[in-house]
């Protein structure tokens, strides 16, 4: 744990000193929850915006793109639902004046009953060895299968009491488990109340003439009520998707790890419109949404052992199936990405509160419906987390000395060749330069001449740029540059004319897209 603490210090530390990712407005003293991302972050944030969507639209003849605003019409968050049900249910402490959200509070403990049958695993696979029979044991063994059963009987509980919204039942509950403040101990708390997670606003200049607006606390509801727009512009059928890449705002109570959770942040998310009930089983779109999902995920070669699935027990107020693809931070598995089936719930909405039809006539079945939608939903930001705290590792040579180095797939790397000149003079600059400008075109490619040439490797490592193409005084006679591998650390001489052909099998994104298709 302490290890992993360390881990998401640095994480944080790193992404500031070299550019990745500030906190807004530092010199204020920041502002909660809220991240800007600087030169390297920035160009990070947009490979892996480009890597969703050529993945979704430019792969997929059946899904267009959309980008809509983020004010929409008031009545379109009562539709959705969100006026009503986008609530956390919070609980203040007393005594410390903090505030934490009270479902989270009894997750966390259910979860410290969960450590203890771990480690009560892990102990009894050390005393049996190879003769263990973890299936065997957990279902046997009474500590085990009791704190199993709890753990079951709590959080069956409290999903009741925050189904029927008995917040009263969800305070007994806290109480009961004696369930204390995290930081202090204290257990003086007060009742636990529903907050609403939209950020509010207001339009127009005078008083009277104003209009409350929400700012969008996700990306889908602008895609559904374009939705025949699109259909009828982009002459779609169904099944056919939407798929916009826009910020979203949610007002965040408990706002910590950093950009994992933010009050501002980006959602890229795809609603796939679907005829009624071809949803759900094996063959289902939300079944292959999920699939394609985790070979989305796969195919960045972090891992399948950081990956899994967490299917939902307790469904958001539109969902028939929801899942989350989870991923293994530094603080753990947590949701990474959700792919929910949406049914028709927001389209029939729409059409109540709007007035207006949002049915769709399927010339393949000569009827008109409302299409069910399967939704693919994942943070920017948290995906980004996900990349750079997975990348960050440190590193002992064989000689002995310490490397940090970003280890970040190479399509999503800020920089992918840097150029150093191995001495700033003989001619060396200007040879580099020209090499820059020969790669430009097609690479993110800097110069790179300040420090001694190991230095200058580290600081690549440290940003995690795939390649370092080196000019020396043979350079100039023989035509050829070393090429230097951020991860292996091999070095390798080649033709200038073969650059070009070279780094771009290593750091293309057309090879990542393609191993989607096969
Ligand atoms: N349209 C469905 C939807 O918004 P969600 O599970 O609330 O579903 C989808 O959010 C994804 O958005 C999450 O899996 C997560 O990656 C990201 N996300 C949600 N809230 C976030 C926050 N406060 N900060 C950063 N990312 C967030």
């Amino acid at each position: 744990m302490a290890k992993n603490d360390d881990l998401f210090k640095k994480v944080v530390a790193h992404a500031k000193e070299y550019g990745f990712i500030f906190p807004s407005s530092e010199i204020y003293d920041g502002l909660s929850a809220v991240y800007d991302y600087g030169p390297y972050g920035s160009m990070m944030k947009n490979n892996i915006k480009e890597y969703w969507w050529k993945s979704m639209v430019q792969m997929h003849e059946n899904i267009v793109g959309l980008d809509a605003a983020i004010f929409m019409h008031p009545t379109t968050w009562k539709a959705s639902g969100h006026v009503d049900a986008f609530n956390d249910p919070l609980i203040d402490n007393k005594d410390t004046k903090r505030r934490y959200r009270a479902d989270v509070l009894v997750e966390d403990y259910v979860a410290k009953m969960e450590d203890k049958v771990q480690k009560e695993i892990t102990k009894a696979k050390k005393r049996f060895g190879d003769a263990f029979d973890e299936e065997k044991f957990v279902t046997t063994a009474p500590h085990v299968v009791e704190n199993r059963a709890r753990q079951h009987e709590i959080i069956k509980r409290m999903s009741h009491d925050l189904d029927i919204n008995d917040l009263a039942d969800v305070k007994n509950l806290i109480d009961e488990l004696e369930i204390s403040d995290p930081d202090t101990g204290s257990r003086n708390w007060t009742e636990v109340r529903q907050f609403n997670l939209m950020f509010g606003t207001k339009v127009g200049s005078v008083a009277e003439g104003t209009t409350d607006l929400y700012l969008r606390p996700e990306t889908a509801q602008g895609i559904f009520v374009n939705f025949l727009n699109v259909q009828k512009s982009a002459r779609q059928k169904i099944p056919f998707g939407i798929a916009q890449i826009g910020k979203a705002f949610r007002n965040e109570i408990v706002a910590r790890q950093f950009i994992f959770r933010m009050r501002e942040f980006e959602q890229m998310e795809m609603q796939f419109f679907i005829r009624p009930n071809t949803e759900l089983g094996e063959e289902g779109w939300f079944n292959k949404w999920r699939q394609k999902r985790l070979k989305w995920h796969l195919n960045l070669g972090m891992g399948a052992e950081n990956y899994r699935f967490h299917d939902h027990d307790k469904l958001a107020h539109y969902a028939n199936a929801a899942t989350d693809i989870e991923f293994n931070f530094p603080f753990g598995f947590k949701e990474l990405e959700g792919i929910h089936s949406r049914t028709n719930f927001d389209l029939s909405n729409h059409e109540k509160f709007s007035g207006k039809k949002m049915q769709y006539f399927d010339p393949e079945t000569n009827e008109s419906y409302t299409p069910f939608v399967v939704e693919t939903s994942i943070g920017l930001d948290r995906m980004f987390l996900a990349v750079f705290s997975h990348s960050l590792v440190d590193e002992t040579l064989p000689d002995g000395s310490e490397r940090t180095v970003l280890r970040l797939p190479y399509v999503l790397a800020p920089v992918k060749v840097a150029v150093p000149p191995l001495l700033k003079k003989d001619g060396l600059p200007e040879e580099a330069h020209k090499i820059v400008k020969l790669l430009k075109y097609d690479f993110n490619t800097v110069y790179d001449e300040k420090d001694a040439i190991g230095r200058r490797y580290r600081r690549q490592d440290a940003i995690g740029t795939p390649i370092c193409v080196t000019v020396d005084h043979d350079t100039l006679t023989d035509g050829k540059v070393t090429i230097r591998h951020r991860d292996t650390m091999e070095q390798q001489r080649v033709d200038i004319s073969d650059l070009r052909d070279i780094i771009s099998k290593e750091v293309d994104m057309r090879y990542a897209l393609e191993r989607l298709e096969e």
